[in-house]
C-alpha cells in the first residue's frame, strides 16, 4: 500500500481500532515494553498508532511515537493526556522511511504491526538501526508467514487481518532479518496461536 492509501485505512480504523485489534495484537507489545523497562531509558515507536502500548512502559521510560495518520496520532494523544502519562516526549506525523530525527537518539527502537503493511520496510529497518544507539535494542512484532504454531489455523485467523490492515499476510521474515548493524538475540512465537513473531535485535557498531 502506498501512503495515501494507508492514511485513507488508517482514518477509517483509528476510531475503533483498539476494540478490534486491540486484545489480538496485544502480546507483542507487552514483550517489547517489558524489554524496554527492564533496561530503562528512551524508546522510540515507529507506527505508534493509538498508542497501545504507552500504558505497558514504566514512567521512568522516556517514549516519542511517530506515524504517518493523523487520526492514529490524535488517539494516542488523548490516550496519553487521558492516562496522565508525564514521559510521553512526542508524538510525531512522519513517514517511517524517512524520520526527521538524529542518529543514534535512542535507546531503544520498536516496530509493532507496522513492517508488513509499509511499502519499503528494508528502508524502514534502516531507519530503526540509524535511529537506535551502538548497544541498543531493535524490537519488532508481527505477523510473519508460515512461522505460527497451530500453522494452518494461525493463518486462517491472519489472512482477513491482513486484508482489514492493509498488512501483506505473505510477508517473509527474511526480509527483516538481513540488517549487518543488527544481530538477532530473541525470537519468539507471540500469543494468540503463536500468530505474531516477536524479534529482540541488539545495534552493533
Ligand atoms: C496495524 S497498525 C499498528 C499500530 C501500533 N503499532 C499497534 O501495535 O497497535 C499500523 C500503523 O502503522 C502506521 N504506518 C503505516 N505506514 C507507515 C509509514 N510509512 N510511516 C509511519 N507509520 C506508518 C499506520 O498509520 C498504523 O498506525
Amino acid at each position: 500500500m502506498q501512503v495515501d492509501a494507508i492514511q485513507r485505512t488508517y482514518r477509517r480504523w483509528a476510531p475503533v481500532y483498539d476494540l478490534a485489534f486491540g486484545r489480538i495484537t496485544e502480546g507483542g507489545r507487552i514483550l517489547a515494553a517489558r524489554h524496554v523497562n527492564s533496561q530503562g531509558g528512551s524508546v522510540l515507536e515507529v507506527g505508534i498508532g493509538t498508542g497501545l502500548a504507552l500504558s505497558f512502559y514504566s514512567p521512568k521510560v522516556q517514549i516519542t511515537g511517530i506515524d504517518v495518520s493523523a487520526e492514529m496520532l490524535s488517539a494516542a494523544e488523548l490516550r496519553a493526556k487521558k492516562l496522565g502519562l508525564r514521559n510521553v516526549a512526542g508524538l510525531h506525523k512522519m513517514d517511517a522511511r524517512a524520520i526527521d530525527l538524529p542518529d543514534a537518539s535512542f535507546d531503544h527502537v520498536a516496530a509493532m504491526h507496522i513492517m508488513s503493511v509499509v511499502p519499503e520496510p528494508e528502508r524502514v529497518l534502516e531507519e530503526m538501526a540509524r535511529l537506535c544507539r551502538p548497544g541498543g535494542s531493535v524490537l519488532i512484532a508481527n505477523h510473519f508467514a508460515g512461522r505460527a504454531e497451530g500453522w494452518s489455523f494461525a493463518e486462517k485467523l491472519a489472512a482477513p487481518m491482513a486484508n482489514l490492515l492493509g498488512w501483506h499476510a505473505d510477508f517473509a521474515i527474511d526480509r527483516v532479518l538481513g540488517h549487518p548493524g543488527l544481530k538477532l538475540e530473541e525470537s519468539q512465537q507471540v500469543r494468540p496461536f503463536g500468530m505474531m513473531t516477536f524479534l529482540r535485535f541488539r545495534r552493533v557498531e
